[in-house]
């Protein structure tokens, strides 16, 4: 368990973490993205999530170079995460598959061209983090695990020249993750999973954690909708803390990393003040037991 905003846990290969993250997704005004990454590392956050599906990680990238020269900060102190949207080419690249004798050709060579965009448009010259953002799934290809596997061998080039300093999956469920864990030769060191109150991935986790991956929570206040639960409430006001606090609070006591995201400096500032308080035992398994209604995208039968 963490005890401050830049605190760390460890991945498999080694590398540090830190186990609060800014998350930027459905942030689509570059101002606001730009101002929402300067005021998160002003208040201490080090670690930035972002993909190029969001469309922002050029405004995400001007926004962590002018926090490192405004606090004196260096690249290093750092943590970027960004993700592999592979819609952007796999259509066509099937396409083409299918009038050719080779198998899938040119999808791992897209793939590496789609992470040298992605660092062109933070400026940076190497992330901390790359994630294959959703798995080709059963519903939409009939070889999709053979398309995860030449995704992740993409993956696995930029990790071994450095440029992804860490290599990982989003919204892989356990038979995703087990066919990417037999077919990879580098083992994935993060699956980052919706998971929220009333919404725990409590499988998908247990299983990445079971295969030595840290598990990642997205939209860890169920993007502003697990906020007015009463019962959430009720814990909220018998510890002084916000029911962000408390929602955020919940992850972190799972050892789940979590990435909040707001672009009201208030709750930037408020949803990195997590460490003077701890849930009990009779607290965590009240919040356990919430349930809230909600539609989810399902990694099984998303079309995206
Ligand atoms: P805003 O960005 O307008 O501040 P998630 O991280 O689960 O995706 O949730 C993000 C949503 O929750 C956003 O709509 C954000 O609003 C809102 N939010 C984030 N932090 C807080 C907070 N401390 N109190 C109330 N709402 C919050």
């Amino acid at each position: 368990m963490i005890t401050s905003i830049a605190d760390t846990v460890r991945l498999s290969n080694g590398n540090e973490i830190p186990g609060v993250g800014y998350g930027t997704w459905q942030i689509t005004d570059a101002s606001q993205a730009t101002e929402g990454v300067k005021a998160a590392i002003r208040d201490g956050y080090r670690h930035i999530d972002t993909a190029a599906a969001y469309g922002n990680e050029e405004a995400v990238g001007k926004g962590i170079a002018e926090a490192l020269e405004e606090n004196g900060l260096t690249r290093k102190d750092l943590f970027i995460t960004t993700k592999l949207w592979k819609e952007d080419f796999l259509g066509a690249v099937i396409e083409d598959a299918e009038t050719s004798t080779e198998d899938l050709p040119g999808l791992k060579e897209a793939a590496v061209a789609a992470f040298e965009t992605s660092l062109a448009q933070l400026g940076l010259d190497y992330v901390d983090l790359y994630l294959i953002h959703w798995p080709a799934n059963a519903k939409g290809y009939d070889n999709w695990r053979e398309i995860n596997a030449i995704l992740w061998s993409a993956l696995e080039e930029v990790y071994r020249a450095g440029k992804a300093r860490a290599i990982g999956v989003s919204n892989f469920l356990e038979h995703h993750l087990q066919a990417l864990i037999e077919d990879g030769d580098v083992p994935p060191m993060v699956n980052q999973i919706e998971y929220h109150l009333g919404f725990a991935q409590k499988a998908a986790a247990d299983y990445a954690a079971a295969n030595g991956l840290v598990v990642e929570a997205w939209s860890p206040l169920g993007s502003g909708k697990v906020l007015d639960n009463e019962v959430l409430g009720q814990v909220a006001d018998s510890l002084g803390k916000t029911p962000a606090q408390v929602a955020l609070r919940w992850l972190l006591q799972k050892d789940i990393v979590v990435l909040p995201k707001s672009v009201t400096p208030e709750r930037i500032a408020s949803n990195a003040e997590l460490f003077d308080f701890e849930l009990d035992a009779a607290q965590m398994a009240t919040l356990d037991a919430i349930e809230i209604d909600g539609d989810h995208m399902d990694p099984d039968t998303i079309d995206l």
